[in-house]
């Protein structure tokens, strides 16, 4: 393993009706709140008015920030941080999926920083401070209720950075699997993807002796793959919503990274991607990811020849390695069409006009991929095999 630390502040409340815990959160930061969410959807599916309930209940003050894309844009970050400024927040509650909770880190830490926040999210300077902030999670996905990851776009110069601090832990994060009753089919599984490839970005890291590391993360891709066509049938099912909220958490929360540093080059090829297309970030995902297998085949071999076995149930009589690995590839691949996702840009309308365009965003930092480095000739020929 490699040598690690490992704190994660972020209080989990986890169960049905665990909204009644923002009575005794919330005003342990403040009364002066900032609201932030999404499109609409809070409001269809009541939960808008639960949350305002209880903020009225503590007799906090609330400004609102309505309309956070999914992709958060750097211009709604902007508003935010002027809202809250102006209004002297003393504490952010995000009610939303990943864009809106993503969207919130920004807020928090562009509001203590005296200069334009997209100075921290392309690391030109360092996040110092931030205003305190919690989240009413209503989408199991990204994992960004109980980490200290944002990803931010710039849609004018078609951007999309991931940026992390200290400082974007939430205080707390409240999961309750009704609030995901009503995310319809394909956010589903949009989520049901992003969090499997979490897991796998993570599963595919150079430390070694990391047998537990392996055994955690294959059996959340168990977990999931077992529950997910069963969710699909019936989307209100709360023992299905519950085992998918939980598994969503634990791809990204820092527990899988222990004493391993995973890969990430998929995640940030696909955000290129849909920095040039606003693609949603699983269905890229799902496009991307078997091919990024394929293409680094050689290093990606003994991974998922073990995932082949062990996860995929292939049967490895008379098969060799590689058979095996690619089998196990064809394999997710497989799973995930199955459940409704993509597997080729072409089902986004996305031709190869503008390959150069995405190369180029994903080099924005040099070469990539801490299992294995990418170069840009590895990005066109990942992008080539996904058309
Ligand atoms: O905007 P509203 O109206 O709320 O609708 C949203 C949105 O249209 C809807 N939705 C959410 N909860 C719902 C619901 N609809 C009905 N009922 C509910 N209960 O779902 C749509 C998608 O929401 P979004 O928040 O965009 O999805 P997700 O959670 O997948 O977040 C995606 C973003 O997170 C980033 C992605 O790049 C993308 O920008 N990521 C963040 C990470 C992190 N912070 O750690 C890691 C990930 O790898 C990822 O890159
Ligand atoms: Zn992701």
């Amino acid at each position: 393993m490699d040598s690690f630390e490992f704190q994660n502040p972020t209080k989990l409340i986890f169960g049905e009706g665990q909204i009644q815990a923002l009575d005794t959160e919330v005003p342990q930061y403040g009364k002066n709140v900032l609201l932030v969410y999404g499109g609409g959807s809070i409001k269809k599916n009541g939960i808008y008015d639960q949350v305002m309930e209880r903020l009225s209940t503590i007799g906090a003050t609330v400004t609102e920030l309505s309309g956070v894309e999914p992709n958060p844009r750097l211009t709604t970050v902007r508003k935010g941080v002027e809202l809250a400024q102006k209004n002297n927040v003393d504490f952010l509650l995000a009610v939303g999926g990943g864009s809106v909770i993503d969207c919130t880190k920004a807020i928090a830490a562009g509001t203590k920083y005296d200069g334009d926040v997209w100075d921290l999210i392309t690391k030109k300077a360092e996040v110092k401070d931030s205003v305190p902030f919690g989240t009413v999670l209503t989408l199991a996905a990204t994992g960004s209720e109980m980490n200290a990851g944002s990803v931010i776009t710039n849609w004018e110069t078609n951007e999309k950075y991931g940026w992390g601090s200290p400082f974007n832990f939430p205080k707390f994060s409240i999961l309750d699997p009704v609030n995901t009753f009503t995310v319809p089919k394909d956010q589903t599984v949009y989520g049901i993807v992003d969090m499997m490839s979490h897991v796998l970005e993570s599963y595919f890291h150079p430390a070694t002796n990391t047998k537990l590391q392996e055994r955690m993360a294959e059996a959340i891709l168990m977990t999931v793959m077992e529950t997910a066509p069963k969710l699909l049938e019936n989307l209100e099912s709360y023992e299905h919503r519950e085992t998918i909220l939980y598994s969503g958490t634990m791809a990204l929360n820092g527990t899988l990274q222990m004493g391993a540093r995973g890969d990430w080059a998929s995640h940030n090829i696909e955000h290129a991607v849909s920095a040039v297309y606003d693609i949603p970030h699983a269905g890229g995902l799902a496009i991307l990811f078997p091919n990024w297998m394929r293409h680094n085949i050689e290093a990606t071999e003994p991974k998922l020849k073990q995932l082949a076995v062990r996860v995929f149930g292939i049967d490895s009589e008379g098969k060799s390695d590689r058979e095996l690995a690619l089998a196990a590839v064809d394999k997710l691949s497989e799973f995930w069409t199955s459940l409704g996702a993509p597997n080729r840009l072409a089902d986004y309308d996305i031709d190869d006009s503008k390959l150069e365009l995405i190369t180029d965003r994903a080099m924005a930092r040099g070469p990539f991929g801490n299992f294995r480095k990418q170069e840009k000739e590895d990005v066109k020929s990942i992008l080539e095999m996904s058309l």
